[in-house]
């Protein structure tokens, strides 16, 4: 799927309400990545330009904070834990259940930006092994045809 053109309208509006004040690098990439869902390299070259922020120090904070995202993101979360009680448990499975079923690969989105996969280590719910999440929803104990299945139910 093509990415949809930017339109850097709405940035200019964010840009517009901190200009003069300091401080607003974390501001104005959370802001910027509410409205666009990542902050593109584009967008980050915008900011850079018309706010004079360098593109090295705006880069710095969004790869330094785990809140931001570089890349496009689909629209609902996953994430799968693959910590020792759920990889003992069956998370391989599950994620390459996720590949093949959903061509859903770990730290990516699939090709029509429905799901992104995390793999992350431990959620703190080892005796629920193997856990995923989606969004806010948590997923224990669980398959790899169950969490397909609701995946595909999603929006
Ligand atoms: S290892 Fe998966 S919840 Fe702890």
């Amino acid at each position: 799927m093509i990415a949809p053109a930017l339109d850097f309208a709405p940035l200019d509006k964010i840009l517009d309400e901190f200009k003069g004040r300091k401080d607003t690098v974390i501001p104005i990439l959370q802001r910027a990545q509410d409205v666009y869902g990542y902050l593109p390299k584009e967008i980050l070259q915008a900011i850079s330009k018309k706010a004079g922020i360098p593109l090295s120090r705006l880069y710095g904070v969004a790869t330094f904070y785990a809140q931001f995202h570089l890349k496009r993101r689909g629209r609902h979360l996953v994430k799968v834990c693959d910590g020792t009680a759920c990889h003992v448990r069956g998370a391989p499975r599950i994620v390459d259940g996720l590949e093949e079923a959903l061509n859903l690969a770990p730290g990516n989105s699939d090709p029509d930006y429905k799901y992104s996969l995390e793999i992350v280590y431990c959620l703190g719910s080892c005796g629920l092994a193997p856990i995923a999440t989606v969004d806010d929803k948590v997923y224990g104990q669980t398959e790899t045809q169950r969490l397909v299945e609701a995946l595909r139910q999603l929006e």
